[in-house]
């Protein structure tokens, strides 16, 4: 800046506190524009709304190419008892597969070129020996399904339910496999490199020092006999 004195120097700085207002509103115009307003397309039966059904019936009604983001955690393999329906109580691990990769195939038509399929699974132990289950499914689906696999990013459990095995450790991440079926898919990395607040509400720090504790005040507080 030149040297115009003391009244110069405090215009200067209005104007480039002005610059920097209308740069950042011009930002938070641009974004809004291009990525988050979204209209209703002519053919999509649901909007706005928590619809309750088997998604192999209700996804079939969703158009092609229409979705920007699917993200599911299916029932492991014979693990839970969610009313004894649906997917997980297949007879084998291969009809498990199976009917995932339906249900996936579903998922990669209605997400858009652009779009992004999230899926997580979990595995499962027969005769004390892993199955493997969330790979064999991811491999299927790359091999069947016409799908790009980005990245299988593991979710670490920082308080996993402690079990009592002597020969093995607890299991204690899942994958999360995200899938695409373009590399003209949407990504916003700036948005995952900000900084993020690790001090979560329910004491869990991240640093594992509270894994399990939940469950040990839980035995502690319990009528039962250790027996029962
Ligand atoms: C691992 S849980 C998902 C939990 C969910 N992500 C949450 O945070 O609450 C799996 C769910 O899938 C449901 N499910 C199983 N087969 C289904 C199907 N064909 N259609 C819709 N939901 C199904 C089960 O009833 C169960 O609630």
């Amino acid at each position: 800046m030149g040297g115009g004195g003391k009244g110069s120097n405090q215009k200067a700085k209005t104007v480039i506190r002005d610059i920097i207002r209308s740069v950042r509103r011009k930002t938070l115009k641009d974004e809004t524009a291009s990525t988050y307003t979204i209209r209703r397309p002519a053919d999509m039966p649901f909007w706005n709304e928590i619809v309750c059904g088997d998604c192999a019936a209700l996804l079939r009604l969703i158009p092609s190419d229409s979705v920007d983001l699917v993200i599911t955690s299916p029932p492991y393999f014979q693990q839970r008892e969610y009313g004894g329906w649906g997917i997980g109580n297949e007879k084998s691990p291969d009809d498990y597969i199976s009917a995932l990769i339906g249900i996936f195939r579903e998922c990669a038509r209605i997400i858009k070129p652009t779009g992004s399929v999230v899926f997580n699974i979990g595995d499962k132990y027969e005769n004390s020996s892993l199955r493997l289950m969330p790979y064999r499914f991811a491999i299927a689906a790359t091999e069947q399904c016409n799908v790009i696999l980005v990245n299988n990013v593991t979710w670490v459990k920082t308080n996993p339910t402690p079990r009592q095995f002597r020969r093995r450790l607890v299991s204690s991440t899942e994958p999360f496999f995200h899938f695409v079926k373009s590399q003209n898919y949407q990504y916003h990395i700036d948005e995952f490199l900000k900084p993020q607040d690790l001090e979560k509400s329910n004491g869990n720090n991240g640093t594992g020092e509270n894994v399990g504790k939940k469950y040990f005040q839980l035995i502690e507080q319990s009528q039962l006999t250790p027996k029962e």
